[in-house]
Formats: structure tokens, sequence, C-alpha cells
């Protein structure tokens, strides 16, 4: 884990109103990241202000030494994150968690994102893209309320195609793609046993979905949850998940900043 008390903003974009794209200079942090994990960053003029906020690693350039945050501009803290501009600095901690696993043997793969999902995703597609061995088969499926909310969705499709599987859109209003929830697409492709491996991240709702729909096509999954965090190094509780869906026996309460944020879907009770 590494302290960089002063990463220097490299840029901040506006992806559509309410979701931005920062991209920060941490040489240390970007050389060691993996796929999943998350940092921790300091937002100054809040007044909680010793409590970080976590984002996903959504990408990295390890030979500029930079990392870039996707977020949602949901409450305070992304409100002043948004306002942050080049060339100020933020302390950040990282990386953090235990990140996504990828097997060997396993080369049909989905990625699944619901809405700002794609973050931690991009990053895994962005590791396997790089990987010498090209015969993986890997369906994207991204899933936005409408059309305008679509993330990146150009830049997927160019970084995935080195892969047969091709990328599925599904919007809610049905202004791109598939209309409809992105759980459909999903469903589609392990109903036609397409896949031997989900990657999931997105709204509470959607992974619980995703998870019932795993279990019923005996397909594994690692999904990456997200919960109200603290101190995000496994000393404070606040951000614990309810794991161990077995029929009788005792909840198991897991830290998602240590021992996840990646869960196997069988693992945790949604
Ligand atoms: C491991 C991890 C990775 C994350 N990665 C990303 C990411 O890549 N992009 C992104 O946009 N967001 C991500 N989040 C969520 C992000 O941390 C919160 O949106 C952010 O902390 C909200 O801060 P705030 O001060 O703006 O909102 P607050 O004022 O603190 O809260 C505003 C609203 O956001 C909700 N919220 C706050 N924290 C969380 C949280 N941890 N999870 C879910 N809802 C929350 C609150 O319930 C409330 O409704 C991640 C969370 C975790 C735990
Ligand atoms: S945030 Fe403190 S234990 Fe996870």
């Amino acid at each position: 884990m590494i302290h960089n008390p002063k990463a220097r903003i490299v840029s901040q974009k506006m992806i559509f109103p309410g979701c931005c794209l920062l991209t920060i200079s941490s040489p240390e942090i970007s050389r060691t990241a993996k796929p999943g994990q998350f940092i921790q960053v300091r937002i100054l003029p809040l007044l909680d202000s010793t409590l970080r906020r976590p984002f996903s690693i959504h990408r990295v350039d390890r030979e500029k030494g930079e990392l870039s945050l996707l977020y949602r501009v949901v409450g305070r803290g992304t409100a002043l994150l948004s306002m942050e501009k080049e060339d100020n600095f933020l302390d950040v901690i990282g990386p953090l968690g235990n990140g996504f696993n990828i097997p060997e043997g396993k080369k049909k793969l989905a990625i699944a994102a619901g809405g700002i999902g794609i973050a931690p995703l991009f990053f895994l597609l962005q590791e396997l893209a790089l990987n010498d061995n090209k015969d993986y088969v890997i369906y994207t499926l991204l899933g936005a309320r409408t059309g305008e909310e679509l993330i990146l969705a150009d830049e997927i499709a160019s970084l995935t195609e080195s892969f047969s599987g091709g990328v599925r859109i599904a919007t809610d209003d049905g202004t791109v793609g598939h209309r409809g929830p992105v759980t459909e697409l999903l469903e589609e492709v392990l109903a036609n046993r397409l896949v031997e491996m989900v990657y999931a991240c997105g709204p509470h709702d959607f992974l619980r979905v995703s998870a019932a729909m795993l279990e019923k096509h005996g397909v594994a999954g690692q999904f990456s949850v997200e919960e109200r965090m603290a101190c995000g190094i496994g000393a404070c509780y606040s951000c614990v998940c309810k794991t161990n869906r077995n029929k009788g026996e005792q909840p198991v309460y897991k830290r998602v900043c240590i021992d996840g944020p990646v869960f196997y879907a069988n693992e945790v009770a949604f």
C-alpha cells in the first residue's frame, strides 16, 4: 500500500454531466495496481476530510505512471472532486483490496457492467488485451439508463476488438441497443452456454439478479462489490458484507476493503 500525498492531476474530463474521468500521476500505485483494486482519495474541503472516498482504478498507463478514476457525482465529496483542476494535487492511498483473479484455462468470459460499474472492468479489459494469449472469447455487456449515459462505448469497442465475442449494449429506454436491463443480455449469454466466468460490477440489484442467474446456470462469477467505507484498510469494520449463503450455516461478515472488493458471486449473500 502506497501513500502518495501529492498526486498531480493530469486531466479531468466530463464524460457526460455528472460523470467524470480523472487522471492522476502516481507512478508507484499505477505500476503495482491490478484490475479490481481501488484507491482512497482524501477530499480536503470536506468536513470529514480524514475520511477518504474509495474509487476503483479505472485504467493505468504504467509507462507514464498515471492512473485514472471514472466516477459519478453523487454527493458532496464527488462534487468537490469534480471541481479539481489540472495540476492540482490529491492525497491518495492505494492500491487497496484484492482485485480480480484471472484463472488459468478459462478463456470464455463475460464482462457485465451496469452503468458506472464499467470503472474497474475497463482496467480488466485493458489487462486482458495486453495479454499475449489472444484466444480469449469475451462478451462485453454494457448497461445504461439511456444512450446519453453510455460510458466510453467506442473506446471499449476498440479495446476489445482483438477478442471474439463483441460488445453488446442495453439501455433501459431502448435509445441504444437492446431495450431493457443488461441482465437480459447476460441471461442470453448464459443460456447459450457461451462463457465459463462472468466478471461484473454495478448497482446492488444488478449484482443480486446476476448472481441468481449464475447460480441457475452453474457458471462462476467474480463481482466487484461496494459498501460505504471509512478507513479502507481493514481497521474499522464499517464496510462489512454478509457472505456464506449455505443454508443452515452461520453467515460470515467480511470486510469489503481487504477481503474484497472482488468476491466470488456464490459467496455474497445479496
Ligand atoms: C471499492 C469501491 C470502489 C468504488 N469505485 C467507484 C468508482 O469507480 N466510481 C464511482 O463513481 N464510485 C465508486 N465507488 C462509490 C464512491 O466511493 C461513492 O460514490 C463516493 O464515496 C460518494 O462520495 P460523496 O461524498 O460524493 O457522497 P456521499 O455524500 O458520501 O453520499 C452520497 C450518496 O452516495 C452513496 N454512497 C456513498 N458511498 C458509497 C459507496 N461506497 N458505495 C455506494 N454508494 C455510496 C450514499 O449512500 C449516498 O446516497 C466505489 C466504492 C467502493 C467501496
Ligand atoms: S473501511 Fe474500515 S474496515 Fe473496511
